[in-house]
């Protein structure tokens, strides 16, 4: 369903949990500005009885149409959010898109970011949904995995910390093409000692929670040890060849 942006069926989105007029009125001319005419409810989550691309502790993702008419996703912060406003997330996420990372960032102000549109799922969703379960294979599970850490490597590069890979499955998107987004750089920062690598191995191969369980029926650690080992002289020198050590120890189930 698509209503306009100022339709009072969505005020309560603008302003998440509690409409403030004061914010939802400098929200509006916000969105004028950056041209978003339209939301599109659609997307997975419910929120106020409407169907959203996502919600999270500091943002509403809604899907929108801007003037150009493309679809994209904005993200807004949340009234209650505990960041002040989205500009430092913008500016992190900005420079992992310099890199190619992160859905690129169209336009933005202090509470809106306005961003491509990826369409797909939640690696968790991704990896148990059975309308795709002819794609768990140990190949295209493998090939996920490296582009994640390839993704994450990249990260380390730019000494960007992104700061919650540990949760991957709220901060990675399975395309239909099956390429991976990292999203949200809410939390990211260069200030910190970057650990996207480390963090992302440990959540996807070795924490034993139910995303590293799936994963590792597909790919075949013959030596859990080794890749700790691998991994901790990654964490001394974050150079290739300690990060290819890394990724040369996954390998498909027969
Ligand atoms: N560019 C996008 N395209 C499609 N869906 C998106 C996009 N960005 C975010 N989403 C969806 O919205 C959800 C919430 O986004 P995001 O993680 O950025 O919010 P958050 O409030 O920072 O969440 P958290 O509490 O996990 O930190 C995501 O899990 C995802 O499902
Ligand atoms: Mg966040």
């Amino acid at each position: 369903m698509k209503v306009p942006i100022n339709s009072p069926l969505i005020s309560q989105l603008i302003s998440y949990p509690k409409l403030d007029i004061y914010e939802y009125h400098n929200r509006m001319i916000d969105l004028y500005k950056i041209g978003v005419k339209d939301a599109i409810l659609e997307g997975p989550t419910k929120v106020c009885e409407l169907n959203i691309l996502g919600k999270g502790h500091s943002g509403i993702v809604l899907k929108v149409n801007a003037f150009s008419k493309k679809t994209m996703a904005l993200k807004i912060r949340r009234v209650d959010s505990r960041r002040m406003d989205s500009l430092t997330e913008v500016f992190n996420h900005k420079l992992a898109n310099l890199v190619g990372i992160g859905p690129q960032i169209i336009d933005n102000t202090n509470d809106l970011i306005l961003m491509e549109l990826i369409t797909g799922k939640g690696i968790y969703e991704w990896l148990q949904d059975p309308t795709t379960f002819h794609l768990l294979t140990s190949t295209n599970i493998i090939n996920i995995v490296n582009q994640i850490l390839e993704q994450c490597y990249r990260l380390d590069v730019l000494h960007l910390d992104h700061g919650e890979l540990t949760r991957i499955d709220n901060h990675v998107m399975v395309s239909e093409n099956n390429h991976i987004s990292i999203i949200d750089f809410e939390s990211a920062s260069t200030k910190r000692k970057p650990c996207n690598v480390t963090s992302a191995t440990q959540a996807l191969l070795l924490s034993g929670g139910s995303i590293s369980r799936k994963i590792c029926k597909f790919i075949n650690l013959k030596d859990p040890d080794l890749l700790l080992n691998c991994l901790k002289k990654y964490k001394k020198i974050k150079n290739r060849q300690n990060f290819e050590n890394v990724i040369s120890l996954l390998n498909g189930k027969s």
